[in-house]
């Protein structure tokens, strides 16, 4: 048990580790749920975090540093502590500002394979080195939710399937932002049979060849919601492709927060998934309906465009929630959208003109078409 807390990280880690007195890094709320700790300071005081030893959320950044002095107990086997791991109340934990190298990450992961945690975020963190091989009996948490924002790996693309290696298999939900590589090593990556959920968003150099390399064929299953805000995608149609070579067939596509255009003449039509219910087109800078959408939605965000006209039936899905507020259409006068300067072509924000008119832009269609189903 002796060094435990320093395998821990941050979290059992101060019952031996050295401290000086400096303010509290770590505070925990009234109720014991929420505990944050930010070791900003340059000598400070780790034992802090022993205040979020009954914590359910707990957040820890590390100011940048390398935890580097923590490897000293990485290789202890996680199950000589594994009764005070099972004992934690932790469900959700950050982890963020930091350098961690690779094999730390590791025994880690390893560590809290007897925790109940279920959510796990790592946040603007550099792993360095290689990720230690798998050993034969390896398990990590039980995951539902793992987000990264903002971390690179020394491994580049490999990272995923490494990561993986170290995770349960029942993760449901799986988020990757301002990534630094998700071109994945497809043969190398497992199935995903339970994720449910994939979210690139905020990848802006991702472009619909990076998500054709980042969606590995048949390793996502039961995907129902693939999300691709601000992620660099140009056409719907293009997307189209990517997904039907990895055959994803989602329930729900995000594709707001993208410049689309209208799909260049003579590029080869795709057949979109019979599952995709809902589409999302809003801030995408459209200045029409782009062609060859699926025939059929249920619904459908056009919101915060640049239609000047109201949309033709021809030109929509058959639709039974369909948004167009926000577009110039609406409201003629209304201050227009602002564009981001950085992202050209992405609406980021846009006049609430429908509610200006009073009329949303279901309506406007309905009222003009005399009224569909
Ligand atoms: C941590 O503290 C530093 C210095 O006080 C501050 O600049 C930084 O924003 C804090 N980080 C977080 C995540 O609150
Ligand atoms: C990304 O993380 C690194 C640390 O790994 C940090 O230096 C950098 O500022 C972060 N970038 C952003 C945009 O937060
Ligand atoms: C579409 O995306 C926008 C922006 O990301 C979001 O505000 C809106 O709720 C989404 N619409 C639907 C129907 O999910
Ligand atoms: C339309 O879809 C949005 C997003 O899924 C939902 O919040 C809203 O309640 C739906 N409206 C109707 C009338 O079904």
């Amino acid at each position: 048990m002796v060094r435990a807390p320093c395998l821990l990280l941050l979290l059992l880690l101060p019952m031996l580790c050295v401290s000086e007195t400096t303010p509290e890094p770590c505070e925990v709320d009234d109720d014991d749920v929420r505990c944050f700790c930010n070791f900003t300071d340059p000598q400070p005081d780790w034992s802090s975090a022993f205040q979020c030893m009954a914590a359910v959320e707990v957040e820890i950044h590390g100011g940048g540093r390398s935890l580097e002095q923590f490897l000293k107990g990485a290789d202890a086997d996680p199950k000589q502590y594994a009764d005070m791991v099972k004992a934690l109340r932790l469900r959700r934990l950050t982890v963020g500002s930091a350098q961690v190298p690779a094999v730390l990450l590791v025994a880690f992961l390893r560590a809290l394979s007897y925790s109940r945690l279920k959510e796990l975020t790592l946040q603007n963190l550099e792993v360095t080195g290689a990720m230690p091989p798998l050993l034969l009996e390896a398990t990590g948490p039980a995951l539902s939710t793992l987000s990264l924002r903002n971390v690179s790996w020394a491994t580049g693309g490999a990272w995923l399937a490494e990561l993986q290696q170290w995770l349960k298999p029942g993760l449901k939900v799986l988020n990757i932002a301002q990534a630094h590589s998700l071109a994945f090593p497809c043969s190398q990556l497992r199935t995903f049979p339970a994720l449910t959920t994939l979210d690139l968003s905020d990848n802006p150099g991702l472009g619909e060849d990076g998500l054709t390399a980042a969606l590995c064929p048949h390793k996502f299953p039961a995907l129902r919601a693939l999300a691709l805000r601000n992620a660099g995608m140009e056409t719907p149609n293009g997307v189209c492709v990517a997904m039907a070579a990895a055959g994803v067939q989602p329930h729900s596509l995000d594709l707001s927060h993208n410049s689309l255009r209208a799909t260049a003449p003579g590029a080869p039509g795709c057949v979109w998934p019979s599952t995709l219910n809902s589409l999302n087109l809003s801030f995408a800078g459209l200045e029409q309906v782009p062609k060859g959408l699926p025939a059929k939605l249920s619904v459908l965000d056009l919101r915060c465009n640049r239609l000047n006209r109201v949309p033709g039936l021809e030109e929509l899905p058959k639709v039974s929630n369909l948004t167009l507020d926000g577009n110039p259409f609406m409201d003629p006068e209304a201050p227009k959208y602002q564009e981001d300067p950085m992202n050209s072509g992405v609406v980021q924000a846009c006049a609430r003109s429908a509610l200006a008119v009073g009329m949303s832009g279901t309506l406007a269609v309905l009222q003009r078409a005399g009224g569909f189903a």
